[in-house]
């Protein structure tokens, strides 16, 4: 509770106001058992005629923190909770990006809970973790990502680190760019996964966007994107989605990673991968590491930052990696030693489950087969989803629209197309929840519900301009 009255109008008060708080807190004799109180009659927080005892309490009870205002709701997680408030029988939740059964249900993977209920009967400490997380966790992820016979494995030429998930590994490498590569611009994919430019922002790292999205065929603006890749200020960091790009579900072709590489390399750029979906794209976690290993195969130093919360289901334990490939072993241990700087005042040492979790996992052969199966499920699944919209699309639409995008597409995202007001309408009249950015996500939908998707589609598509 505030003990003295002070005129907040903003978070960060202005220098008149600084002074106008400076002679206030004169007037105001704090400390003593009879307050003087010699505030503005006018100033809004002394609403009290009389300044007896008890309404100056009831005027000095006023906040300190009256000055911040109300934080816009985060557009992903706030579509969640408007879809909680909605009761029609028919609401679809494809706003957030998490995987669903056939009975629209969260998955824990049978895997991680066999897996936990070994570590349960080990009796597994909770002693704090190092600084940069687990060894084990860190040997697993990079190896995974990389692959165990990597040159930049074998050569020890990868700083890797376990972060608080994908955002929380990001966010580390933002700080190791804001602090070592001063003035230095990220360039982000227009779209892109919406809290990347919260990332970049919060870290105060300059970023741009490169063109990445072609509504005329809701295919990759490539030409677009290799331009703006081009013009770009040398040694700017290129921020690319390693599989499954997110919201469009667009990845560029093999031929194309290689001239995006090119001209990275032209440039004299640092790629800086996020790899959010390794092995719940494709199904394999190899092919979805393809972009990344292509980059490490030509010398190239690369950031990228790893995620298990898809693939593995790990959402709430926060696990992922942040991993920099440099062109030294010893360049790579001086960079590792930075991020356990920045990390150390953060958070201090990250999360210990979910790097059990995966080590473990990925350190035992038949436990290791076992999760890849299950992320073919999981993968197969949001295939399986993907084409029956389609068929239901072209069953249901009588206008001769080619819906085959959505086909093309990859991962549990699909971009629809659908402009701000038709996903409004989608949510107002049919009641499925995503994004206004017209996405959806194709994990969150069952065969049981494609059809009635496809008329919330037909609708909103047609209907709606
Ligand atoms: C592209 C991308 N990067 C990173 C993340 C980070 O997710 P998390 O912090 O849960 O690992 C996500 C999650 O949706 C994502 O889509």
């Amino acid at each position: 509770m505030a003990s003295s009255v002070l005129p907040l109008a903003s978070a960060s008060p202005s220098s008149a106001s600084r002074s106008s708080l400076e002679n206030n807190k004169k007037k105001l004799n704090l400390g003593s058992n009879s307050l003087s109180f010699d505030l503005d009659k006018n100033h809004p927080f002394a609403k009290a005629k009389s300044f007896s005892r008890i309404s100056m309490v009831a005027s000095v009870n006023v906040s300190r923190f009256e000055g911040i205002t109300m934080a816009p709701p985060d557009p992903i997680l706030g579509v969640s909770e408007a879809f909680k408030a909605d009761t029609h029988g028919n609401k679809l939740n494809l706003g957030v990006g998490a995987y669903r059964t056939e009975e629209l249900q969260p998955y824990v993977l049978d895997v991680v809970k066999k897996v936990e209920s070994l570590m349960l009967e080990r009796g597994d400490n909770k002693e704090y973790l190092p600084i940069e997380g687990l060894a084990a966790f860190n040997k697993a992820t990079a190896e995974l990502l990389f692959g165990a016979n990597n040159p930049v494995i074998k050569q020890q030429r990868v700083a890797t680190i376990q972060g608080l998930s994908g955002t929380g590994s990001l966010r580390l490498a933002a700080a190791l760019i804001e602090r070592y590569f001063p003035g230095a611009k990220v360039l982000i994919s227009s779209p892109t996964w919406g809290n990347h430019k919260n990332i970049f922002n919060d870290a105060r790292v300059p970023w741009s966007e490169y063109r990445y999205y072609d509504p005329k065929t809701v295919g990759l603006d490539f030409e677009g994107m290799i331009s703006d890749i081009k013009a770009a200020p040398e040694g700017s960091f290129v921020l690319l989605h390693g599989c499954a790009h997110n919201p469009t579900g667009i990845d560029p072709t093999p031929e194309q990673w290689e001239k995006i590489a090119d001209v990275i390399q032209e440039k004299n750029h640092i790629p800086f991968f996020d790899v959010a979906y390794q092995g719940f794209a494709s199904g394999s976690l190899d092919a979805d590491a393809a972009s990344v290993r292509l980059f490490a195969a030509r010398g190239l130093e690369l950031l990228v930052a790893q995620s298990y919360s898809k693939n593995l289901g790990l959402y709430a334990e926060r696990i992922g990696a942040i991993n920099v490939v440099c062109t030294s072993a010893d360049a790579a241990t001086r960079v590792k030693s930075q991020l356990k700087r920045l990390a150390r005042p953060m958070y201090s040492n990250p999360p210990v489950h979910g790097a059990r979790i995966v080590a473990n996992i990925v350190g035992d052969p038949a436990l290791f087969n076992e999760w890849k199966a299950e992320m073919e499920m999981m993968a197969g699944r949001i295939k399986n989803v993907r084409q029956k919209l389609y068929d239901s699309l072209c069953v249901k639409d009588k206008s001769g629209k080619d819906w085959s995008f959505i086909l093309k597409q990859i991962g549990m995202f699909s971009f629809t197309g659908l402009s701000k007001v038709q996903s409004d309408n989608m949510t107002d009249k049919w009641h499925v929840y995503m994004t206004k950015d017209g996405r959806i996500s194709l994990a969150g939908l069952s065969l049981a519900k494609c059809e009635y998707l496809a008329d919330a589609i037909i609708d909103s598509f047609h209907n709606v301009r």
